[in-house]
C-alpha cells in the first residue's frame, strides 16, 4: 500500500473511448495498473471500474507547468518540491458494453480527464457517449488528453489537435483546456498534472452532514483454508460525498440484502471493525477517494462486489428503500455511442428503462408519463435520495444506450 499521510481529496475520473490509454495514463500517474482481474488482463481492456491514487508535488523554484510531478523531487531542478494534492482517480472502462460500469464509476467523479487518441479519427463513439455520460451526471470539471502524440509526425499531432478543438467546442466541456501528452513514454505528465490543479478543483463538503457512501466494490479478503477464528469480516469499498465515519461506528446498508421468505429487501446494520485509504489505515474517514471499510458482515456475503450500488449511512439516517422512482427527464437529441447516431424517441409508457442511480445500475418499467415527468417501477429498491442525477438507458439494436438525464423528484 503506498502512504501519504493524507486522505485524497478529490476524485478523478478517466472517460473516452476503449484503448485511447486511460489504464496507461493512471499508471504514468500512480504507477499501477488497476487492470488486474484476469478477464481484464486476457482480452487488455478495462471491465470493472480500476481505482488507484496519486500525491501531485509542485517545486517553488520551477515555471510552470515544469514543476508538477508526482514525487516530492522535482523532475525538471532536482530540487525538494511540496506537497500541491493527495489525489484518486476512478478508471473507467471504455469498451461500449460496458457503459454501466463506467456510469458506476462517475456517480463518484468530482473532474474527469476525457482521453482521445491522437491517432484515431475523432470523435470515436465513446467519446462522444463518455463525454454525455458526464454531463448527464452534472461533472462539469473536465480536462481533455490528446493521448498518443507520440505515434505521429508533429504536422499530424496538429491537425488531429485541431480536431478535437473543433470537436470539444460543440460540446459542454467547451471551456475544457486539451493537453497533448503520451502516457506511454511520460511525454508532457508535468503539462497534464498542472492542467489537472488549475482546473479540477476539490469540491467543498460537508463533514457535520449525515453520513453518506456510495459502494464501489465488496470483497471477501479471507485466502481460502484459512482458520475460523482469523477470518476477517466482509470488507466494503466506495466514496463518501458528505459526513465521517470513524472505526466502532454502527452503519445501515441499504437496500441491503433479499429475505426470501418475505421477497423483499431488509436493511443490514453493522459494524466498523477497520477503515482503510490511501493514507494507510486510519482511524476515520472523510469524504474524498475510495475508502475501504472492515465490517462484522459474514464475509461471503460481500463477495465479488455483491454490494456494488448499495448505500452505507448510520441508523436511521438514510431514505427508506424505494421501487418508486419520479424523474424530471430530459432527453438527447440523438443516442450516441455506435457509429451512427440515432434519433432519440419520446418515453413510451410500459418500457424498460435502464437506470444508473448513484453507482448502481437499476431496470424500471415506466408507469406514468406528464411532459417531462416520469414515474418508474423499479425492479428492486433503491436507496433514493431526492435532487440525485440519474442517467437513462434505452435498449436499442441489441444495446443500452445514453438517452438522457434524469433529476430525482
Ligand atoms: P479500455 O480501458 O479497455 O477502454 O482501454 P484504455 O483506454 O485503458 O487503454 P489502455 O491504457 O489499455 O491502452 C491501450 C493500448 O494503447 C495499450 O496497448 C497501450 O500500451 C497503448 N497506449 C496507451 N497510451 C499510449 C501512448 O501514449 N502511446 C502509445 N504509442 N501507445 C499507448
Ligand atoms: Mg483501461
Ligand atoms: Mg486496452
Amino acid at each position: 500500500i503506498k502512504k501519504y499521510g493524507y486522505q485524497p481529496c478529490v476524485n478523478i475520473g478517466t472517460a473516452g473511448h476503449v484503448d485511447h490509454g486511460k489504464t496507461t495514463l493512471i499508471q504514468a500517474l500512480t504507477g499501477s495498473w488497476t487492470s488486474v482481474h484476469s478477464q481484464e488482463l486476457k482480452r487488455g481492456i478495462t471491465i470493472r471500474v480500476g481505482y488507484s491514487d496519486a500525491a501531485f508535488y509542485k517545486c517553488k523554484s520551477c515555471e510552470e507547468p515544469l514543476g508538477y510531478s508526482t514525487t516530492p523531487k522535482c523532475n525538471n531542478c532536482g530540487k525538494e518540491s511540496e506537497l500541491s494534492r493527495v489525489v484518486s482517480f476512478v478508471d473507467s472502462p471504455g469498451h461500449e458494453s460496458l457503459m454501466a460500469n463506467m456510469l458506476s464509476g462517475s456517480a463518484l467523479m468530482d473532474g474527469a480527464l476525457l482521453l482521445v487518441a491522437a491517432n484515431e479519427k475523432v470523435p470515436k463513439p465513446q467519446t462522444k457517449e463518455h463525454l454525455l455520460a458526464l454531463q448527464t451526471l452534472g461533472i462539469q470539471q473536465i480536462v481533455v488528453v490528446q493521448n498518443k502524440v507520440d505515434l505521429l509526425p508533429y504536422k499530424e499531432v496538429l491537425a488531429n489537435y485541431q480536431d478535437i478543438t473543433k470537436f470539444v467546442k460543440g460540446t459542454f466541456a467547451a471551456k475544457s483546456p486539451i493537453i497533448p501528452i503520451s502516457a506511454q513514454s511520460g511525454l508532457n505528465i508535468d503539462a497534464l498534472i498542472g492542467s489537472i490543479e488549475s482546473t479540477i478543483k476539490t469540491p467543498e463538503r460537508d463533514e457535520k452532514k449525515d453520513t453518506v457512501m456510495h459502494v464501489l466494490r465488496s470483497f471477501d479478503v479471507n485466502k481460502p483454508g484459512i482458520k475460523l477464528k482469523d477470518i476477517k469480516g466482509g470488507v466494503i469499498g466506495g466514496s463518501l460525498t458528505q459526513g465521517v465515519f470513524k472505526i466502532g461506528d454502527e452503519i445501515e446498508i441499504k437496500p441491503g440484502i433479499i429475505n426470501e421468505k418475505k421477497k423483499s429487501y431488509e436493511p443490514l446494520l453493522t459494524e466498523i471493525t477497520s477503515l482503510g485509504t490511501a493514507a494507510g489505515i486510519v482511524e476515520s474517514v472523510k469524504p474524498g477517494g475510495l475508502v475501504a471499510i472492515g465490517t462484522k458482515l459474514d464475509p461471503s456475503m460481500t463477495r465479488s462486489d455483491s454490494f456494488i450500488g448499495s448505500v452505507i449511512g448510520k441508523p436511521d439516517t438514510l431514505p427508506d428503500n424505494s421501487t418508486e422512482l419520479k424523474l424530471e427527464v430530459n432527453l438527447f437529441d440523438v443516442a450516441v455511442g455506435i457509429t451512427e447516431d440515432t434519433k432519440v424517441q419520446p418515453i413510451q409508457s410500459g418500457e424498460l428503462l435502464r437506470l444508473n442511480i448513484g453507482t448502481a445500475p437499476i431496470l424500471g418499467k415506466v408507469t406514468k408519463i406528464k411532459s417531462k415527468n416520469v414515474e418508474i417501477e423499479l425492479r428492486r429498491p433503491a436507496c433514493i435520495f431526492e435532487g440525485g442525477n440519474v442517467a437513462i438507458s434505452r435498449r436499442i439494436d441489441e444495446r443500452w444506450r445514453l438517452i438522457g438525464a434524469g433529476i430525482i423528484g
